[in-house]
């Protein structure tokens, strides 16, 4: 039987991340895969965390089975932290999942439950795990236009007369904030017209939230999500954890689902529970208590608050820096993209051939749609990389 498997196509993301480790420069730059990194190179465990991991360790008593949707703390305490409110609690249906691609996941086979028929809108270009998913699943998809290849800003005409194709019961995925893999962000007026056209389609939003609190802060970067969730009868939220708590392999997420009516909420929170039963029976817990006592602890939230505004400061600051080293190099504002990209990614906008030569020649790696990680760069890397990208032409 396994002699009929074939091997399947590479994550390109996640490819790069061993190239990297085997290449032997000592001058590489990894610009690769979506994770945050300090000046120092490290991944760190964010202070809040460490202190409610020691606090958890005295007086955790049990690790015994929470509930099938996970533990109802932890929903109300990211139901707070995404919506604050934007919907009534009683709309409201949620479950612990592993991962934001969990919730990805789950949201999608809640989709599939309700609608098979449902076509998947997908912004062009999107994460590539979000297609992959859908074709896995056997769902249709369809895209929308999405980013502008000369301004490298959001072609907003173009979505939205894309998205008015969109037909009652389909589905609209749209990143919360920090838009993977541009950068490219919608403002809060854009976020009112998607609501109107969704509202006059029926087609139903669903908003990965994946880096809250790394574009413009942790409230501004949910503003559309809040905004849609409460003009619109139903939503589908996915969140991750693993970038904003720093718990990557923790595997912490949620998935919400707003329900039009108060008395839908039950049969869609079991449908919830269902699938996480059909799946992986009981999600992870460990990060979701963590993520659950760091919100509802004052001190424990207002350091991690802190620490995540330096860590998106940080992004800001390397962002500005390398658009101002390329406006010197370059003599012109072309890059200055960069600087109004939010986020940890940005699209430098650069042909497959100049990736290759940037990560052959210069030891530097980003992802071959030129999907840059900007926190993957420091103070002494910012010029390093600004010289390659105008020594290989972009
Ligand atoms: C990314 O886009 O690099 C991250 O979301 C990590 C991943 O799983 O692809």
């Amino acid at each position: 039987m396994l002699n009929a498997l074939h091997a399947q196509p590479q994550d390109k993301i996640l490819q790069l991340i061993q190239l990297y480790k085997d290449d032997p420069r000592e001058t590489k730059i990894d610009l690769g895969v979506g994770v945050y990194k300090d000046a120092t190179g490290l991944t760190p465990v964010m202070r809040a965390v460490k202190a409610a991991e020691k606090q958890l360790w005295e007086v955790e008593t049990t690790k015994t089975y929470t509930n099938l949707a996970g533990d109802p703390a932890y929903a109300e305490a990211m139901q707070a932290l995404l919506l604050d409110g934007a919907v009534p609690a009683d709309r409201l249906s949620a479950a612990a999942t592993p991962g934001g691609t969990g919730a990805i996941r789950q949201a999608l086979g809640l989709v599939q439950l309700a609608n098979p028929e449902a076509t998947i809108w997908l912004s062009n270009p999107t994460w590539p795990n979000h297609p992959s998913i859908i074709k896995y699943l056997g769902m249709k998809m369809a895209d929308y236009r999405y980013f502008d290849a000369d301004s490298r800003g959001v072609d907003f005409d173009g979505m939205l007369a894309d998205l008015a194709q969109a037909k009652a019961g389909d589905v609209v995925l749209l990143h919360a904030c920090c838009h993977n893999p541009t950068g490219a962000n919608l403002t809060l007026p854009q976020w009112a017209a998607v609501a109107d056209l969704l509202a006059k389609t029926g087609a139903i939003p669903f908003v990965d939230i994946a880096y809250q609190g790394f574009g413009d802060g942790l409230a501004e970067d949910a503003a559309g999500l809040r905004l849609l969730a409460g003009r619109l009868p139903e939503l589908l939220i996915a969140a991750s954890c693993s970038k904003n708590f720093g718990i990557y392999r923790e595997r912490t997420g949620i998935v919400i689902a707003v329900s039009p009516k108060p008395e839908m909420r039950a049969v869609v929170q079991d449908n919830l529970a269902f699938l996480n039963r059909q799946t992986y029976s009981f999600p992870p817990d460990h990060g979701a208590r963590l993520v659950t006592m760091i919100l509802n602890d004052p001190a424990l939230r207002a350091d991690w608050q802190a620490e995540l505004e330096d860590i998106r400061k940080n992004m800001l600051t390397l962002r500005e820096a390398l658009a101002a080293e390329l406006r010197r190099l370059s003599g012109s504002d072309r890059f200055g993209f960069l600087a109004q990209h939010r986020g940890m990614f940005s699209r430098l906008g650069a042909t497959p051939e100049q990736v290759e030569t940037l990560r052959r020649e210069h030891g530097i790696y980003m992802v071959g749609d030129s999907r840059m990680n900007i926190a993957g760069l420091n103070a002494r890397t910012v010029p390093i990389l600004a010289k390659a990208i105008i020594d290989t032409g972009i």
